[in-house]
């Protein structure tokens, strides 16, 4: 006889036992699923932009390209934030962080500390020393359950070198740049 498949409550794991005593604990699957998104790497960027009220940078891991013609990049924003509403309809930039700029993503998460250089782009603020920039017009919002997926047309971009700042099982890391000359192995 076939199994009827077992409907999982959301803090259940599939075949989660009781541990024994003194063996650690799993975390609950609320857990297991950050834990698991926490697995694709990524890069680190700060969303910049001036709000109404006020000029606002936000650390995010959730950029993406999304379009060649048009130009189109994407940031996921938690509606729990105080940058959510303020970007509605906003130009923005999206600085993609270098491997030494671990502070800069901290100031911009929480955890303030040196104010950081600012330049006056041609559509939006942004900061001074990143990796690569793309400064965007407001293309499209959606609704993406507790966050909006903000989609911005590039208007202005560029880079430098430099090893980039990652992040991958909630912890920073680093991407060095691939050395001169590589391309001519492939
Ligand atoms: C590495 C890293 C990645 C993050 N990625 C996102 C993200 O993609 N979207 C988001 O809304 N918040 C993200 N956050 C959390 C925000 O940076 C954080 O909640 C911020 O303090 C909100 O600021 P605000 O409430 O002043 O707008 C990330 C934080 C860190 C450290």
């Amino acid at each position: 006889m076939i199994a009827k498949p077992q409907k999982l409550q959301p803090h259940e794991a599939p075949h989660e036992t009781p541990s024994p005593p003194g063996v650690k604990t799993l975390p609950p699957r609320a857990n297991h699923f950050r834990g698991s998104l926490g697995r694709f790497a990524t890069g680190v960027a700060i969303v910049t932009f001036d709000g109404p009220t006020k000029r606002h940078g936000l650390t995010v891991n959730s950029f993406t390209s999304v379009s060649m013609k048009p130009p189109l990049v994407l940031v996921s924003i938690a509606r729990s934030t105080r940058t959510h509403d303020e970007l509605a309809n906003r130009p923005f930039a999206v600085n993609i962080l270098g491997a030494e700029q671990k502070d800069l993503a901290m100031h911009f998460a929480g955890r303030p500390s040196r104010e950081p250089l600012w330049v006056e782009g041609e559509t939006a603020p942004r900061l001074s020393g990143v990796l690569a920039y793309f400064e965007c017009t407001p293309w499209a919002a959606y609704d993406g359950g507790d966050h909006t997926l903000y989609l911005g047309q590039v208007e202005n971009f560029d880079y430098r070198s430099g090893d980039a700042l990652a992040f991958a099982n909630s912890r920073f890391t680093t991407i060095p740049e691939l050395l001169r000359g590589d391309e001519e192995l492939l």
